[in-house]
């Protein structure tokens, strides 16, 4: 296994129900009339996590997600995307990570660096990049305490992807994050130590009652390091 799946090892499986989540306990439309991305068992949950949890829509343009492609594709298209693992948290994907990126790309990165990151913060130098087929997803697993700190920061290429966060010690405490493609999101401190994220896999991939087709997925992850 790759180095990056160091950072999965402890990871911490939710026994997560696969009986059929009750639809919303909002709306579906947040305050402001735009459809939600992010919609929870209940209506505190989303209200206490959402602090700690965003979903940026539109953050990268076409023409920057273009960039990101070109730096990464021709070293993802001579990996094979990897299946058989079945212990893995991951299912269907190839990674890699990448230090040193082209001009446009790295502006990009210190966007993201920008938004989600006290500044000044030590963070984890190599970026990951993880690329899912499209019969690809993540199973629900909390990111190693040993190797990353209080926050993740993903960028969602290719396709648009549902997020689901389960509490770890209370299944039927949960949040879903529609990540559209382009967008980027974040998880902090609860939301990230104590909640299992996870990708769900196309034929599960429906949000708030709409069936979400989920592609090929590229994501961008930026991480800190522990405190
Ligand atoms: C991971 C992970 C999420 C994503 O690699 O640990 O959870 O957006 N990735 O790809
Ligand atoms: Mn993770």
């Amino acid at each position: 296994m790759r180095q990056w799946l160091s950072v999965l090892n402890g990871v911490q499986r939710a026994a997560v129900s696969s009986r059929r989540r009750s639809s919303c306990a909002r709306s579906g439309l947040s305050p402001c009339g735009h459809p939600a991305l992010i919609v929870g068992s209940s209506r505190e949950l989303v209200q206490r996590l959402g602090s700690q949890v965003e979903v940026r829509t539109g953050f990268i343009t076409e023409e920057e997600e273009g960039a990101l492609l070109r730096e990464l594709e021709p070293g993802l298209k001579k990996k094979r995307y990897e299946f058989d693992h079945w212990d893995d948290a991951i299912h269907g994907y190839r990674e890699t990570e990448r230090v040193t990126w082209g001009a446009a790309c790295e502006e990009v990165l210190s966007r993201v660096r920008s938004v989600a990151f006290p500044e000044g913060g030590p963070l984890l130098g190599p970026v990951h990049v993880l690329d899912l087929d499209k019969t690809g997803y993540i199973k629900p697993h909390i990111d190693s305490v040993k190797f990353c700190g209080s926050t993740i920061a993903g960028l969602n290429l290719l396709s648009d992807s549902i997020m689901r966060l389960v509490k770890e010690d209370a299944a039927n405490e949960w949040l879903e994050l529609l990540l559209p493609r382009r967008s980027l999101y974040i998880l902090r401190d609860q939301a990230r130590f104590n909640f299992t994220h996870e990708i769900l896999k196309d034929e599960e991939s429906v949000f708030n009652g709409q069936r979400v087709p989920r592609l090929r997925r590229i994501s961008v992850i930026c991480r800190n390091l522990p405190g």
